[in-house]
């Protein structure tokens, strides 16, 4: 008799527990948002202080912008797996800078397509075209750090090799195009988190001139690559690749459409990659212990690396540099309907920030009794087998998971093995190493590092 009570009240699945109530949504009460914004660019552990106080959900005002972030493997993936009632968001800035095209802006059907004919570009067959052209990047790179008479500042160098592998070696950017295109680029990139009133001579406006030009140059090598392929002529790069394209309605892609997807890749690959890099060479040079660990993995394998060469220790302290410095320290999403995250009330129309930073430095909800908590270490081991208990998605998730993950993941692990295999490198005294954060993670002072040869010559 109990039992049939205990149903039809549906509490019997839960083991006697009383069902969860949800909790509404706290709020830091901010009305404008504006000493909210200026503590947000001041205090780095601005999101983490809140949580600290409000929990692992809650919401606060900047610059007008109601924002909820939400940290923990709980709330993010309660959010992640309900992906129908969530669509993508991005400052207005960076919306604009896009373009309505970019399916970085685009929802449903639309940006479903566009990953289907992108992602082209980074399937297991094109990242083995381009695996022998990374390869001679790294081994240029070790060549001119061994034959280097002063130090060379790290970061620089990953930075361009970073360009070099999206812009020459995916998009097959060549001599002037590249150069102009980079320039631009810079241009481009500075304003992307900027205010977006396009005043004359604004970081803004100048972005917008260099965003025309920049489609401009990107269309003309749609073009001539697409000329060289029905000629017959061999194509540098992977473009032939998006060639057949179609959209959500089975109609090819324009290429104004294609352009503004070409965009989207060097601004996501770029800047990123350079800064995941940057940062793992800083944390195997600041911490000596590490070295001989993963030396004695490294040296037992193939340089080139062969694709099969599974890597666990360079994988661990790969996630391990992530952890600590996600090179995205967030990533968004805006609710279409009421969302409970971690046992919150989110209101549809939220716009939601993931805080990937502050998620990967706390042990959240329950599990935060579960370990002893040892997240302020850098202790790449704690991701050998897989089981750190962590929520870690330094990539994001769900559907709009990064394209580029695998061919990122190339480029670390090909400029890991090269590198350390070859040269043993030493940090130069009295430099900054301490991370500048925005956009990405990297070393202030530059990493300067000095090499020599392991096979003994300098
Ligand atoms: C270490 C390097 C990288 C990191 C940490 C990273 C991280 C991320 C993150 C967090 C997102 C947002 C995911 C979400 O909203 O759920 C993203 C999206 C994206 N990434 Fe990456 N990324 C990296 C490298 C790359 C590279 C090399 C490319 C391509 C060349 C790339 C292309 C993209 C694209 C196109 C998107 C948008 C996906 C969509 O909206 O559907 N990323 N990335």
């Amino acid at each position: 008799m109990a039992g049939c009570l205990e149903r039809l009240l549906g509490w019997e699945k839960m083991d006697n527990k009383l069902p969860e109530l949800h909790r509404p949504l706290p709020t830091t009460g901010a009305w404008s948002g504006i000493l909210e914004a200026l503590a947000f660019f001041r205090d780095p552990d601005f999101v983490g202080q809140r949580f600290n106080q409000l929990g692992d959900v809650y919401a606060t005002r900047l610059l007008g912008q109601p924002l909820v972030f939400i940290r923990g493997g709980r709330a993010i993936s309660d959010l992640l797996s309900q992906s129908d009632a969530t669509v993508g968001w991005w400052p207005e800035s960076v919306r604009q800078l896009l373009g309505t095209r970019s399916l970085a802006n685009r929802n449903g059907s639309d940006h479903r397509a566009r990953r289907r004919v992108v992602g082209q570009l980074f399937s297991a067959a094109a990242l083995r075209r381009y695996s022998p052209e990374i390869v001679m990047l790294v081994d240029e790179l070790a060549a001119d750090l061994q034959n280097a008479i002063t130090p060379i500042p790290l970061v620089a160098r990953m930075r361009r090799f970073a360009f070099s592998v999206i812009a020459t070696v995916v998009l097959g950017l060549q001599g002037d195009d590249r150069d102009a295109l980079f320039a631009d680029f810079e241009i481009w990139t500075r304003a992307l988190f900027s205010i977006p009133i396009p005043f004359p001579g604004s970081p803004f406006s100048r972005a917008l001139e260099a965003r025309t030009r920049l489609l401009a140059r990107l269309g003309g090598v749609l073009k001539r690559a697409r000329d060289q392929e029905e000629a017959g002529q061999p194509l540098a790069g992977g473009l032939d690749l998006l060639s057949g394209g179609l959209d959500e309605a089975g109609l090819p892609l324009t290429d104004d459409d294609l352009v503004e997807q070409l965009l989207l890749l060097l601004f996501a690959g770029y800047e990123t990659t350079a800064s995941s890099l940057s940062c793992l060479m800083a944390a195997v040079l600041q911490n000596p212990e590490v070295l001989p660990w993963l030396q004695s993995e490294i040296d037992s394998l193939n340089w080139p690396l062969d694709e099969q060469e599974s890597t666990p220790r360079l994988s661990a302290l790969v996630q391990e540099v992530m952890r600590l410095n996600p090179p995205v320290g967030g990533f968004f999403r805006r609710t279409t309907r009421e969302l409970v995250l971690d046992g919150v009330q989110v209101p549809g129309g939220s716009v939601v920030q993931v805080a990937l930073a502050s998620s990967n430095r706390t042990r959240s909800g329950e599990d935060r009794d579960a370990e002893s908590d040892d997240l302020d270490q850098f202790r790449p081991e704690r991701h050998l087998n897989g089981n750190s208990g962590l929520t870690l998605l330094p990539f994001g998730g769900g559907e709009r998971v990064c394209l580029g993950k695998a061919l990122a993941e190339l480029e670390i692990r090909l400029m890991a093995v090269g590198l350390l295999r070859q040269l043993n490198l030493s940090l130069e005294p009295d430099q900054d190493l301490s991370l500048q954060l925005i956009p990405s993670p990297s070393p202030r002072g530059g990493l300067l590092v000095r090499a020599m040869s392991r096979n003994g010559s300098n």
